[in-house]
């Protein structure tokens, strides 16, 4: 290991099991030398496997549903406490859809459900930068990563109402990304990873098939989720400094495929 995050201190959302590319960030952060607190929902922590990761890492767990603006301004001032000082980076790896899990239509949406994705997956980041901003909770040169999907862009049926979650959440990257760059000399990014096999991203109907249909367009084959650890890491690290307000793509080069010989042989005429 390289030691790129050595004595800094963060936040890291979302590690809810073994395969959540949180997870996977949090034991690379530990590996490279950061201290940080690790937070989830409340009903996430009853699962109780983030204890294990704690353990191996040495954090201390803070529950925080990140829609709920005073868990976060708590979850904030005991890190602050607990890491002896302000942060330098924060990951929010969270997103949820109520709709995808009810099995409802993208035509056919109930808003309640619309609302709530929507507040978990996408404006909960701007509740978190906020927080962060108006505590001064972040040093100079510090990082901030959302993690992202390319149905921002693009068409994925399936995918559902994440996709304009997704779109929502790039653009508070950027448009948040500009103040706490201005002012207080924090990058903002967004990193939009392949199709990786987690809780979150085998809940979307027809997973198995753009995850391998992305495996077989993209030249270096999808990213896992350790890959997207070691990305994420970079961005932490000073190594990356005058990088902000990007939607960084991190799919083995799937974004700019048009077609892979692989997908053509299955519709050529043999
Ligand atoms: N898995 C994929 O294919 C894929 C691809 C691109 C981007 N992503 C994104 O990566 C991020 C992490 O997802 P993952 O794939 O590791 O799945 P995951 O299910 O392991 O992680 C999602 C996390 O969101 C948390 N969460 C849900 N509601 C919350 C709330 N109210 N407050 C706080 N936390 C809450 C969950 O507890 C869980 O830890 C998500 O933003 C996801 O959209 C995933």
């Amino acid at each position: 290991m390289y030691n790129l995050l050595k004595g800094k201190k963060g936040i890291i959302f979302g590690a809810l099991d073994e395969n959540s590319i949180a997870w996977k960030i949090a034991e690379r952060a530990h590996e490279e030398g950061a201290t940080f607190v690790l937070t989830n929902a409340p009903v996430a922590l009853r699962m109780g496997a983030i204890n294990k990761l704690a353990e191996k890492t040495g954090s201390e767990i803070i529950p925080a549903d990140a829609t709920s603006v005073e868990d976060l301004e708590n979850l904030v001032t005991k890190s602050m406490e607990i890491l002896g000082g302000k942060l330098d980076f924060v990951l929010h790896s969270i997103g949820m859809s109520v709709n995808v899990r009810k099995g409802n239509h993208y035509t056919a949406q109930n808003y309640n459900f619309t609302h709530k994705g929507w507040d978990i997956s996408a404006v909960s980041f701007h509740k978190v930068m906020s927080v962060l901003y108006h505590k001064d909770a972040m040093n100079e040169w510090g990082s901030i990563v959302a993690l992202t999907y390319m149905a921002a862009q693009r068409v994925f049926p399936d995918y559902n109402d994440m996709a304009d979650n997704k779109a929502y959440l790039e653009s508070i990257a950027r448009s948040f990304g500009y103040f706490f760059g201005t002012e207080k000399k924090v990058r903002v990014n967004t990193i939009s990873q392949s199709p990786t096999p987690t809780t979150a991203g085998s809940g979307v109907k027809g997973f198995d098939g753009f995850f391998n249909y992305a495996e077989k367009m993209s030249p270096l084959g999808n990213a896992t989720a350790l890959e997207c650890a070691d990305y994420t890491i970079s961005l932490f690290s000073d190594l990356t400094k005058k990088v902000t307000l990007q939607n960084l793509f991190h799919d083995g080069g799937f974004s700019n495929m048009g077609i892979s010989q692989a997908i053509m042989e299955n519709f050529s005429k043999k």
